[in-house]
């Protein structure tokens, strides 16, 4: 347990998103935190999306440029994986001691996972009991590449940073934006510039994770073609008038309903599949985050497709600031998720 302040249990977190990187660091202990650092610096999406050498070079000047400017208290970070990069399912395990389980699960997950056993790095916490048998337990596995971990890796011991640990983004996410001691069901989603990320809680704990290749970037496409107008009018437009259907006679919600209809019925069918597995569960509120949450009337358009309370999530709600940065920090909130919820792992 993280209760030391300051010590040798302090880290910071990295988000390296694809329109900008983001750092948190907090200090102290459960159930609240302090603010201690944050930053942020924009980068462009075809450099963090790149795996060219020079593209790499260019994301490690900008990632070395944050971290000088943020001066976090210590070298050691714990940094998110994207969910795109992230295998995650659920997977009953029978009730074994903690040696056997570690053996039981590596041989289960060779089955589970689309990467080869050897070539991927996996991980697993346990849920509970299983909610389809009765002798078993269930757990979230999780499992990633090699080759993606290491180039991170890489990338960040070349600027002088201890990496201790890589967590999945949408568990991060759910850390950040539901209470500790939640009960019930939530559905969150994350709606970036390249990705929508979808996590589904049960009880505080994710049960079902997904990345929908839909975000900002096919919104604003989408009505670039359908007004016939520039990718920065586009975004303008979009971030301005959303999804309401009285502002410019409903043109923009008609150009931009192909890709929030695509995304809509990919966040039903995850909702489908959720309650296959547990089934009579009814999921309680629609907790929005990322970039799409400030799109006007996109929230409520969701909550209104799905039947769900919802709520734009607030990213500081476990972590404790002073009074007047209150402003300031819930402007960055939608952006911020990942990035506080890594900083609140229990290092
Ligand atoms: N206040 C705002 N004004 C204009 N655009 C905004 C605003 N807030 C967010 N955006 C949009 O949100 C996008 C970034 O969203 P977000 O921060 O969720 O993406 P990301 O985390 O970098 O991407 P991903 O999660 O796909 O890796 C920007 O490119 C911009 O289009
Ligand atoms: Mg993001």
């Amino acid at each position: 347990m993280s209760t030391i302040i300051g010590g040798d249990d302090s880290f910071f977190a990295l988000d390296i998103g694809t329109t900008g990187i983001r750092l948190v660091e907090l200090k102290g202990g459960t159930p609240t935190k302090v603010l201690l650092k944050y930053s942020y610096v924009a980068v462009d999406p075809k450099v963090a999306m790149s795996e060219s050498k020079t593209d790499r070079q260019k994301l490690v000047e900008v990632i070395s440029a944050l971290v000088a400017q943020a001066r976090p208290s210590t070298k050691k970070v714990v940094v998110g994986l994207p969910s795109n990069r992230v295998f995650t399912t659920v997977a009953d395990v029978g009730r074994l001691s903690a040696d056997d389980m570690a053996k039981a699960i590596r041989f289960q997950a060779d089955g589970l996972i689309p990467t080869p056993l050897a070539e991927s790095k996996i991980d697993w916490a346990l849920l509970g009991d299983s909610p389809v048998d009765k002798s078993k337990q269930e757990i979230l596995l999780s499992s990633v590449p090699n080759s993606f971990v290491e180039a991170r890796l890489d990338l960040l011991e070349s600027i002088g940073l201890n990496v201790i640990a890589f967590e999945p983004d949408t568990l991060a996410l759910s850390r950040a934006l539901i209470a500790p001691d939640a009960t019930g069901s939530q559905l969150i989603i994350d709606i970036g510039r390249k990705s929508t990320d979808l996590v589904i809680v049960l009880n505080g704990a994710p049960r079902l994770t997904r990345s929908i290749p839909t975000g900002i970037e096919a919104i604003v496409k989408a009505a670039m073609q359908g007004l016939n107008i520039d990718e920065a009018q586009a975004e303008q437009f979009v971030m301005k008038f959303g999804l309401s259907k009285e502002k410019l006679e409903g043109q923009i919600f008609q150009a931009i309903s192909g890709p929030v209809d695509i995304l809509t019925t990919e966040i039903q069918k995850s909702i489908k599949f959720f309650q296959t597995r547990y089934a009579g569960v009814v999921i309680d509120q629609l907790i929005v985050t990322g970039g799409a949450s400030v799109i006007p009337e996109f929230p409520l358009f969701m909550a209104n497709k799905f039947g769900l309370n919802v709520e734009i999530g607030n990213a500081w709600r476990n972590v404790s600031f002073s009074r007047d940065r209150q402003n300031e920090l819930m402007a960055l909130s939608s952006q911020f998720s990942v990035a506080i919820g890594l900083a609140e792992r229990q290092s």
